[in-house]
């Protein structure tokens, strides 16, 4: 069976988010980004629901989220850093229909990408130093979940993004007038 959704998973910073919307551009797919649909839902930011309802209360949230995404139309999905760490989302992404990328890059480039973003609540404090902890916590389950692994550190967006779909073995449509 050809996968019907491509998945991006990756530490913060890696480029999921940019990399997952123009991939769904490029394959006419919906993009849907996670962190966008779990805030959307709860009418809260994420900050807010960490604050609220604790990491466990987002998970909760990220998890259901991701349950629904993967049962509907073909998408490329922009998961947030720490969905890995649900054993629901895991088996979820063990599943036929669905390809999954890990994307990662230099420590040093992904503090680069989100240091002092408010937005991202496990990064308060010493940020560097959570981000690297997170990312050797988390290396194993994206190991685990993932089909290939591309390092974005020194790619341009619209190159990282041609270089997932070919790990991905997804079809993008070539110039017109070219062979398929
Ligand atoms: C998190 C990453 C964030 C977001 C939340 C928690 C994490 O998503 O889901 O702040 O646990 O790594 P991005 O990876 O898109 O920043």
């Amino acid at each position: 069976m050809r996968p019907r959704h491509l998945v991006l998973v990756g530490p913060m910073g890696s480029g999921k988010t940019t990399i997952g919307r123009r991939a769904a551009t490029l394959t006419g797919r919906r993009w849907v980004d996670t962190d966008e649909v779990v805030a959307e839902r709860a009418a809260m930011t994420i900050p807010e629901i960490f604050a609220r309802e604790g990491e466990a209360g987002f998970r909760r949230r990220e998890s259901d989220v991701v349950a629904e995404v993967l049962d509907g139309p073909p998408a490329v999905v922009s998961l947030g850093g720490g969905a890995v760490t649900s054993p629901a989302v895991r088996a979820r992404l063990a599943a036929a229909d669905v390809v999954v990328v890990w994307l990662d890059a230099d420590l040093e480039v992904l503090w680069h990408r989100v240091g002092g973003d408010p937005g991202r609540p496990l990064l308060a404090g010493d940020g560097r130093a959570r981000l690297e902890a997170l990312r050797r916590e988390r290396e194993a389950w994206y190991a685990d979940v993932a089909h290939a692994r591309v390092d974005t550190s020194s790619l341009e967006p619209d190159e990282a993004t041609r270089v997932v779909l070919e790990a991905a073995g997804v079809p993008t449509p070539g110039p017109v007038g070219e062979a398929p």
